[in-house]
């Protein structure tokens, strides 16, 4: 059957499916066969893993359960790439991904072909009453694929770092980021406004389960930088001691600093001699990025810091990070730069449900609703962030210490 002769939202469907499995291939190019095995840090998975994973998750959720007479390539992979879902049974530990040596690269694609295969199966012969039940679960599992190639990107990056050589992830990786401008406060009248993604508006599209529901919350009059710190700024902050000084710091968070010797953000580097030959950054400095080492680009956002590093320096400043509310209201507002295409900017906001939040059911009612406790609301995307994935409603979650995701700041302030 050629894809022609199924219904339109179909043929839709299947043609991302292919589109969104072809684009987890190409990230991982740039990256040898033992760079994808590895892991450098249990909260980073190998590249391999992240390959396998996000080919379970369709064999898991749709293929067992819906294609009749469906086999598995291995019943193996069941356990080995299951990351957290409990109601699918018992997993590999997280912190031993990288020692996973088997299968290898070449049967992981061969997994991915698998499901691949009998995915476009799924999709072309199933009749309209149970592709009612498929469609939105293969939804969630290309947005799924979508969320693991960032977290591809993020910990092929992390393990590159850990090598003396610091290797460029990838050749094509932007040279400059786009060049910052002038920071403006744009204002917020508050008031009654509402948030979050309604399922029920007329051609609401794809959504997570954690953004809804939509609901009403009250602002007070705020302020909101128009774009994101910079290197440049966050330089002073560092110059100024701010590293050395508890006064900024959460207790948390100092306790961190101080356990961790964090001195700068993740993978800014000082060159100690002056006649150091990659010294030729602003203060000393460099940064390792997805193009390998680069002076120090003060107008760049700042970006692989922590929850706790913003919010200090945010205090330094002067100012405070936005609420989640805050930062979805101004995102509408003219003059707001850099929303969705830098950084995922940390909000002084708890993952907490939305009144009247309801998790998926079944099997994803795991997906979101249970890390709601302990870590704090990112918003926008980042330069890692595949295209069109994210959106104004969008909540990414990390735990206030986490600094390896592409994950920075914009600051704001209370009318005045
Ligand atoms: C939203 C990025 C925090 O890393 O676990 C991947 C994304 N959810 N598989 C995570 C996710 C299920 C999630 N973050
Ligand atoms: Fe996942």
């Amino acid at each position: 059957m050629s894809d022609h002769d199924l219904p339109l939202a179909r043929r839709d469907l299947a043609r991302r499916y292919e589109a969104v499995r072809r684009h987890t291939l190409t990230l991982a190019e740039g990256l040898s066969i033992e760079d994808q095995a590895a892991q450098s840090m249990p909260d980073a998975s190998p590249a391999k893993w992240h390959q396998a994973h996000t080919s379970w998750f369709f064999e898991a959720l749709l293929l067992r359960p819906f294609l009749d007479g469906y086999r598995p390539i291995d019943e193996s992979y069941h356990v080995l790439f299951n990351s957290y879902y409990e109601g699918l049974g018992p997993r590999h530990p997280r912190p031993q991904r990288g020692l996973l040596t088997r299968p290898s690269l070449e049967e992981v694609r061969a997994y991915r072909r698998h499901v691949d295969e009998h995915m476009a199966r799924l999709i072309a012969g199933t009749d309209e009453a149970r592709w009612a039940a498929i469609a939105p679960t293969l939804e969630l599992g290309l947005n799924h694929e979508q969320q693991h190639q960032e977290l591809l990107l993020t910990d092929a990056l992390h393990l590159l770092s850990c090598h003396p050589w610091r290797p460029a992830l990838s050749a094509d990786a932007p040279a400059r980021w786009p060049t910052g401008r002038v920071s403006e406060w744009i204002s917020h009248d508050g008031g009654l406004v509402e948030i979050g993604h309604d399922a029920a508006a007329p051609g609401a599209g794809f959504a997570f389960d954690n953004e809804g529901p939509r609901h009403r919350v009250w602002l007070e009059p705020f302020q909101i930088a128009s774009r994101l710190v910079t290197c440049g700024e966050f330089l002073r902050f560092i110059e100024a001691g701010g590293y050395r000084e508890p006064r900024w710091w959460l207790s948390d968070g100092w306790a961190t600093v101080q356990a961790q010797g964090w001195k700068a953000p993740l993978y800014w580097i000082e060159h100690e001699r002056a006649d150091d030959p990659a010294r030729t950054g602003d203060g000393g400095w460099s940064i390792f990025g997805p193009h390998g080492m680069r002076p120090l680009d003060a107008a760049a956002p700042v970006m692989q810091l922590s929850f706790y590093e913003a919010a200090a320096y945010a205090e330094w400043a002067g100012a405070r990070l936005p609420s989640e509310p805050e930062w979805e209201a101004a995102a509408a507002l003219p003059g707001m730069a850099q929303l969705h295409d830098q950084a995922w900017q940390w909000t002084r906001s708890a993952y907490h449900p939305y009144p009247g939040f309801r998790p998926l059911d079944g099997a994803a009612s795991e997906y979101n609703g249970k890390f709601m406790v302990g870590q704090l609301v990112l918003r926008g995307g980042s330069l890692a962030t595949p295209p069109g994935h994210t959106r104004p409603t969008y909540r990414n979650f990390f735990p206030p210490a986490a600094r390896w995701q592409f994950t920075g700041l914009r600051l704001a302030r209370d009318a005045r």
